[in-house]
């Protein structure tokens, strides 16, 4: 039988398939805006996950997100899937509880044993966060799609938010960048093997350690790196802060394989649209390559952990990133005062 390469059958790939920020923008603008008091955490910031108040000392953080395949093997797809989703929760501070799974498959066409191994590295990668997948919702469809909704718990006070980000903190990134440009190199069969292996290391790799790292050194601002690359997801959090930001391009971690692969065009759809979404506040230094341009708004699938970090913390948090599980500790840039929320790339 000949092997089935899941990332033929989707259109887009991981988070690069997410709708972009101008139509989404365009859409939520028009809902009508949430009003409950025990909403902690609503619609109006675009943060990571809802947070809702369950008693005086806790509340719910609550998070979904699924997409379609990001690699070939099914197994590693599930992995990648569910430490994306789960890492929402790790991004607000929070403590996974429990998932329930949500699935689409074209279950006529393609051999069930391919959805069990889906499912198999989504069970055994909540696991590895502490949790169990307790249910979902499946439906046949042509093309596969998969993710969970996960919820978490978190005290009031240790909350970390997209909005708390204050002019002289430190920006901490806690994964290289470009699994959006590897993707696509892999759906057009260029990636190398090892390049493949490295990418899904990358990928499944839980935000677990960071986070724990982040809440224990009383950090109030962060958001994890997906599919708006790093420079969207970073104005995402100068915007609902009302600051601006400056990054060392230099200093951002990139994934092995990245520029081989930019330089020969392979660039996603959802990279591209990031890159022109973020022309009017992202101020480049005269001598920035295309291919950086192109890396630093890479549609990131189950990126790192973006941590906006004060200075007084600062060295006891990288101490204890050091201490915990983590792929890398890059300090990137730091936080300006800019009411335009500009990021000026050096
Ligand atoms: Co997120
Ligand atoms: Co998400």
């Amino acid at each position: 039988m000949q092997k089935i390469r899941l990332t033929s059958l989707s259109h887009g790939s991981g988070c690069g398939c997410k709708i972009g920020r101008k139509d989404l923008s365009f859409i939520i603008d028009n809902l009508p805006e949430v009003t409950d008091p025990d909403i902690i955490v609503g619609t109006s910031t675009a943060d990571d996950a809802a947070v809702y108040r369950i008693d005086d000392k806790r509340a719910l953080v609550q998070t979904v997100d699924f997409f379609t395949p990001v690699v070939d093997d099914p197994y590693d797809f599930g992995q990648i899937a569910a430490a994306n989703a789960i890492s929402d929760i790790y991004a607000m501070g929070g403590r996974p509880l429990f998932a329930l799974s949500i699935l689409a498959f074209p279950i006529n066409t393609l051999p069930q044993s391919i959805l069990k191994e889906i499912l198999k590295g989504g069970i055994n990668k909540a696991r590895e966060a502490g949790i169990e997948i307790i249910g979902g919702h499946s439906i046949d469809d042509m093309e596969p799609k998969y993710g969970l909704c996960v919820t978490g718990i978190v005290d009031q006070d240790k909350v970390v938010r997209n909005d708390r980000a204050q002019p002289g903190d430190v920006l901490i990134l806690t994964k290289p960048i470009g699994t959006g440009i590897v993707s696509k190199a892999i759906k057009s069969g260029i990636a190398s093997e090892a390049d493949v292996k490295e990418a899904v290391r990358i990928m499944s790799f839980l935000n677990k350690g960071a986070s724990e790292a982040m809440v224990y050194a009383g950090i109030k601002a962060a958001t994890d790196v997906t599919g708006f690359g790093l420079l969207g997801h970073l104005y995402g959090m100068l915007k609902a802060s009302k600051v601006g930001a400056r990054i060392r391009a230099s200093s951002v971690p990139t994934i092995q394989g990245v520029w081989n692969y930019a330089e020969k065009g392979c660039i996603p759809e959802g990279t591209k649209n990031n890159l022109k979404w973020v022309k009017e506040k992202a101020i480049w230094d005269s001598s920035t390559s295309p291919e950086t341009k192109y890396i630093l708004t890479d549609a990131q699938t189950s990126g790192g952990l973006l941590i906006s970090c004060p200075v007084d913390r600062k060295e006891r948090f990288l101490n204890l990133l050091d201490k915990n599980d983590c792929i890398s500790i890059a300090e990137i840039g730091e936080i300006v005062d800019d009411q335009e929320n500009r990021i000026w790339i050096v």
